[in-house]
């Protein structure tokens, strides 16, 4: 496996060297490429007597010690020859240069000409991090089938603690591989997954819901579609970007959701409902808004359709994940329902809690399989524990397959 290592100019350059080490160590060839700014911070002779390769440092030649460039057109030679590209650390420039299509030195050049996998570890103070502007960029790459691989939250090199360290390099070196070669153990099936929450009309402009982002069901099909499935997505309203590769089916109320949901049940092979479904609706909303007034006011709620249950009475030789996001005792409920909703995994789900669970970007979970022990996937971006779900699904399948 050929990697081309670009190097952007943070604080973190000189992990990038122990990132280039450690893809070595997993067998891959790595070629530097390395910013203006990176080489305030490093100097190429460190990557080229790491690599053993020189190290691309001008996209029109300065002759520095362990600089390469054999041809006018090395950029477009360097995309076509390297299987993936990594840029480590991908500072908020580079990010927004590859966000807006900026090509003013060899890395940007590059990256516009490179069709294969691209995976970006950025790495920046906290609140460079979350700005809106680096933020936007990021969900602009990402949409566009970037693998964002995200900071580390701990002390920064400025002093600040928070989210933007770049992660372990034996990490990013794990997962750029990953991502180069995919595993394509879901090739065949059709996955349709839930995702997001419900919203109930009280009438035309109010609504009850609850805090589902949709983003771990979003990693889901994401990574599903990755690993070789068609997927279906059906999805409440949520702000995330639809998924490459993924038919999304957009749904406002738990009626409409059972409906999609059961409407594509008949193509699906694989069901995955991470969608977080209102329990109650309102009974007969009226059509004009509500006014306000001294009195107290109530609205009738009845329960909606238990799609989880429905599907579990029809669902044949398909697979059938539940999820249980409890606020205590997540194991004993994924049991529950496990046994209740017919499912063959549940993923519990611990919410309510800093850091994990709805909204944020991470999660930690125990998947509650049918038969054998619950395994705990401990804390990881939604993307990392979206694999590790499929990873127990793909054993789910083999068990399954073997049995017709
Ligand atoms: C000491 C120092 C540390 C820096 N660390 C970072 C960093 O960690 N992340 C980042 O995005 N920018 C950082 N910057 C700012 C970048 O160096 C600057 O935006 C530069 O233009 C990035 O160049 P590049 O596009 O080659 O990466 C740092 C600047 C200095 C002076």
């Amino acid at each position: 496996m050929n990697i081309v290592l670009g190097v952007g100019g943070g604080i973190a350059a000189y992990k990038a060297a122990e990132v280039a080490r450690a893809l070595m160590e997993e067998g891959a060839a790595v070629r530097t490429v390395m910013t203006a700014s990176a080489r305030e911070f490093v100097t190429p002779l460190t990557f080229a007597a790491l690599t053993g390769h020189k190290v691309i440092t001008s996209l029109f030649g300065d002759g520095s010690p362990g600089e390469v460039l054999s041809s006018s057109v090395e950029h477009i030679r360097v995309a076509r020859e390297n299987d993936a590209l990594l840029v480590a650390p991908a500072t908020a420039d580079l990010l927004a240069k590859f966000a807006h299509g900026l090509a003013d030195d060899f890395l940007t050049t590059m990256y516009l000409a490179f069709t294969g996998p691209v995976i970006l570890a950025p790495a920046m103070n906290t609140e460079m991090w979350r700005h809106p502007a680096v933020q936007a960029n990021v969900e602009t790459l990402r949409r566009r089938g970037n693998h964002i691989i995200e900071p580390d939250s701990g002390s920064l090199a400025c002093g600040e603690t928070g989210a933007g360290r770049l992660p372990d390099p034996r990490h990013i070196a794990a997962e750029t591989l990953r991502v180069a070669s995919p595993v394509r153990d879901l090739e065949g099936e059709v996955v349709l997954v839930t995702a997001g929450p419900t919203q109930e009309a009280i009438d035309p402009v109010r609504f009850i819901s609850n805090r589902s982002s949709g983003k771990m069901g979003y990693a889901i099909a994401e990574a599903a579609a990755v690993r070789g499935a068609r997927v279906m997505l059906v999805s409440g309203p949520v702000s995330l970007a639809p998924p490459p590769g993924v038919d999304l089916v957009r749904v406002e109320t738990a009626s409409q959701m059972r409906k999609a949901v059961l409407d594509r049940l008949e193509t699906a092979t694989i069901v995955i409902k991470a969608a977080a479904v209102a329990d109650y609706t309102v009974e007969n909303p009226p059509s004009q808004k509500m006014k306000k007034t001294a009195a107290r006011m109530s609205v009738d709620l009845s329960p909606t359709p238990d799609i989880l249950a429905e599907v579990g009475r029809v669902k044949g030789g398909r697979l059938l994940i539940g999820f249980a996001a409890e606020t205590q005792n997540p194991v004993a409920e994924a049991r529950r329902k496990m046994e209740t909703k017919n499912c063959d995994m549940v993923v519990a789900n611990l919410v309510g809690q800093e850091g994990t669970g709805f909204g944020s970007n991470e999660n930690e979970v125990t998947l509650v399989p049918r038969e054998g022990s619950p395994v705990v996937l401990p804390r990881a971006s939604k993307r990392e524990i979206a694999n590790g779900i499929l990873d127990h699904l793909s054993w789910l399948r083999l068990s399954r397959n073997a049995a017709r």
